[in-house]
């Protein structure tokens, strides 16, 4: 049985105070999500990694992007060793604003994939189409691209530290989220794709939607059988939201 999983995207958003803050309430919301068996985390700037970590180690805390060397001439870049010093174990890759303004292909990915996972950190490796791919009915397509490329050459051991995110480019922080029917359609393909490269352990790999997932919508989407959970960007900013979205997965 997969656990769910609520993970929160902060962005670029909260001072290291702000995230302090967020995190001193955390117990709460973790004591609340183990009482039903959901797992939760949140990824704050690289800035407040260690005060969020420091606040509650027992929260599950990513980075949003490292390199996949260990040091080196990479300016405004930071490492796995860098985050380990700080006891950060996850870390999400390839998520759609690092691909469009970043440049982050999936070969880079793949490259911190490898990186991450033969280093024992967990990944959340996010794929999703464009609005204009959707429109041309490319999705699958895409996304075959991004599973097949990113998750290239790992090892089945390797592969059970990774988490997939379904994103729609088009659906994040745009209010306009996927129904919950795209949803389970494109989480299963993730999961046949995963399946047909590696064999049985797809049933064991978790993959989430992201993309709009506010407390009114969560429960639906959470209900699809292959939709383990979600990557929530503006609606895990606040704790009471963040509480509400855990709160309505069990309704
Ligand atoms: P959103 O962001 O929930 O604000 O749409 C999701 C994400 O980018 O992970």
């Amino acid at each position: 049985m997969r656990r769910k999983l609520l993970f929160g995207n902060w962005k670029m958003n909260k001072s290291i105070e702000e995230a302090r803050a967020f995190a001193k309430e955390s117990h709460e919301l973790k004591k609340f999500a183990d009482s039903i068996n959901v797992e939760i985390g949140v990824a704050p700037t690289y800035l407040s990694l260690a005060a969020v970590k420091e606040e509650n180690p027992e929260l599950n805390v990513a980075a949003q992007n490292c390199h996949f060397e260990d040091h080196g001439a990479f300016t405004g870049e930071i490492s796995i060793p860098m985050l380990k010093e700080l006891h950060i174990d996850w870390v999400i890759i390839g998520h759609s604003e690092r691909r469009t303004y970043f440049g982050e292909t999936n070969e880079a990915c793949n490259k911190k994939l490898h990186a991450l996972t033969s280093n024992d950190m967990k990944v959340i490796y996010c794929v999703g189409e464009t609005l204009d791919e959707f429109e041309k009915g490319l999705t699958k397509k895409v996304i075959a691209k991004q599973v097949e490329e990113g998750l290239k050459g790992l090892s089945v051991e390797q592969l059970k530290k990774v988490v997939i995110a379904y994103e729609p480019v088009w659906a994040i922080g745009t209010g306009k989220s996927a129904s919950k029917e795209i949803a389970e359609d494109i989480c299963g393909y993730c999961r046949e794709l995963i399946k047909k490269n590696f064999g049985a352990v797809s049933e064991e790999i978790r993959i989430l939607y992201g993309g709009s997932v506010k407390p009114e919508n969560v429960h639906d989407y959470l209900m699809q059988a292959n939709v383990d959970g979600a990557l929530v960007g503006g609606a895990s900013l606040k704790v009471d939201s963040f509480h509400q979205l855990i709160a309505n997965i069990a309704k």
